[in-house]
Formats: C-alpha cells, structure tokens, sequence
C-alpha cells in the first residue's frame, strides 16, 4: 500500500525519524536556515501530513494542500492555526502537550532572577572592563521576600508556582480565568482579580496562551496599574502584550525592567527599541531549547503525525478538533 507523503522542517532524534520511516514516505528541510511559510507552501500541493511549530496553517496554505489530513505541531502553543480554516477542509491538528513543563518553569523561574538582579548586564559591565575598585555597582533586586503575580495557572503557571513557593517561600498570586482551589491549597497560592495582581505585585508573571481573548492583554492600562519597580516576565507569546505600550511603560520608568523570551514578530527586528535598553533581558524564544525536552516533543510529535495518518486518534490531539 502506497505510504503516506510528510514534510517535516526541522531535523529529528533517530528514533522518531525511524517512526516516521517505517510509516510514511518523508522529506526533511536540510537546509541551514529554517524553513518557513512559503518553503512549506511550496512542498504542500501532495503532502498527507507536517510536522512544523510555528508556520501559520491559514485558508492559503490549506488550499494548496488537498490531500492534508493532519499537522503535528512540536509546540505546545498552537495559535498558528487557523483552527476554522483547517476543521473546513477536514484537517487535524495536535501538540505536544505536557512535553516542556518543568523546562520551561525552570527557564522562567531563571529569567525572573535574571531580571531582578540583573545578572546578563552585570555580565556585560565585567567583560567591557567597567568593574573597579572605585565604582559602587548598581543594586539589582531582591527575590526574596517578594510577592510574584502568575497571569495564566495552567500547568506551567502551576509548576512555576510550586517552585517559587517551595524553593523560595515567595508570596505567589495568581489570575485565572477559573479558580484552582486544588491548587490554592496545596501551594498556598492565592488569586487575585487581574487590576489588584497587577497593582499589589514585585514580579508579574504572564504565562496566557494566545488566543483572540490574551491577543495585547497587557497594555497601556495594564503596564499603568504595575508599581514602578516592578518586573514584567514573558515567555509566553509575545502577542500576548502589546509591544508598543511596554516600550513606552520601560522608556517612562513606568516599570522597572522587563525579561523576554518572546516578541509580537519573530525573530525580533534588530531595531526593535527593546533591544537597545538595558532594563531589557531579550532571549529568543528558548524557553523550552534543551536537548532532551525538543528530543522529546519531537518524538511526541512524530508519534502523534503518524497515529494520525494510520488512522487512530492521536495522543495529543488539540481540544478543538475532539
Ligand atoms: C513553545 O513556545 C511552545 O509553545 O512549545
């Protein structure tokens, strides 16, 4: 029986590409800068399934795809689907869910002390010569004794939660659109209504899905209601924040100082005014980029493109498509 046909824009671990061998007939992008859009508009027109993170499936793309059945995302976040679009033309989508928890607490809960206490800048000053013995540094901020606003307590919300609780006794609040009792009690956790998280906290967390709801939930209101030395932590998605109204909130003292692992475009503009201020940490989007946690969504990914294309229902199918 013929095979179905899978492109896939990123290189895999040898066991998910043996998975996907003996199943499918596969291309792999080789080449050394990163496939996009058009790249993967171009391989569509006899693909049966993708596997990709971050490429917009949009109305365009699926109309030059017939024969797509499925597009196993190696992300958690899915907000590059355009999920009516892709139900129309009777194409499924799945993560990998559960993949990049604990690395991507871990990740947060470091740029959170990065930010507060400076430590890339300080790096900076060392290897640019500016430590001397007749030059007091400037102070960072303090992590203890703090009280962190988490914006969003999903699974990594939670997992950054217990961390900062347990390892740093911190005062964490949290804002939900529902409550965790579950976890409120366990963590000692409590929720707040989103103005008072923003007002009361030293750290603000946003840790939302994007999604037509999150698309520029913080903004001008938003940065105005934080305290003017508070610290604003995104490795979410970028479009969660209207990018426009932090600069602003940074370039007024409005905040204090921001740590970015995500931007409105990416990969950030080299002129972006974020990247000029040294009240900024910008990573690019590594949250999640240790070996063995992308070794493991790629095979969950695979695993989940090829359930799709044998015909069972895949491991990590998105809730939308159930
Ligand atoms: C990373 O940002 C992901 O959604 O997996």
């Amino acid at each position: 029986m013929k095979k179905p046909k899978v492109f896939i824009t990123r290189q895999l671990p040898k066991e998910a590409e043996e998975h996907i061998a003996k199943y499918c007939d596969y291309e792999i992008w080789n080449e050394e800068v990163r496939a996009n859009y058009d790249d993967v508009l171009e391989k569509s027109s006899d693909i049966d399934g993708l596997l990709l993170a971050l490429i917009s499936i949009d109305e365009n793309l699926l109309n030059h795809a017939p024969n797509l059945k499925v597009v196993s995302n190696f992300s958690v976040g899915y907000n590059n689907f355009d999920i009516d679009a892709m139900k129309k033309h009777g194409v499924i989508g799945t993560n990998t869910a559960g993949s990049l928890d604990n690395t991507v607490a871990d990740f947060i809960v470091g740029l959170l002390i990065a930010t507060g206490r400076r430590i890339p800048e300080f790096d900076r000053y060392v290897k640019a010569g500016k430590w001397r013995k007749e030059v007091s540094i400037p102070y960072g901020k303090d992590i203890t004794g703090s009280s962190v606003g988490i914006i969003g307590m999903g699974r990594i919300g939670e997992k950054v939660a217990r961390r900062l609780r347990l390892g740093f006794d911190l005062d964490v609040n949290y804002y939900n659109r529902s409550r965790k009792p579950k976890i409120e009690e366990e963590l000692g956790v409590n929720y707040l209504e989103f103005d008072s998280l923003l007002k009361e906290s030293d750290y603000v967390i946003i840790m939302t899905p994007l999604t037509d709801e999150t698309y520029h939930l913080m903004g001008e209101r938003e940065f105005g209601l934080m305290k003017e030395d508070a610290i604003f932590i995104n490795a979410s998605r970028g479009e969660v924040v209207d990018e426009k109204a932090l600069i602003k909130a940074l370039e007024k003292d409005q905040i204090l100082r921001a740590g970015l692992d995500v931007f409105e475009n990416e990969p950030v503009d080299k002129d972006n005014p974020l990247l000029k201020m040294d009240n900024v940490i910008a990573l690019p989007h590594m949250a999640p980029t240790t070996k063995q946690t992308r070794d493991n969504m790629m095979t969950i990914a695979a695993k989940n493109l090829v359930q799709a294309l044998t015909g069972e229902e895949p491991d990590n199918l998105i809730p939308e498509f159930k």
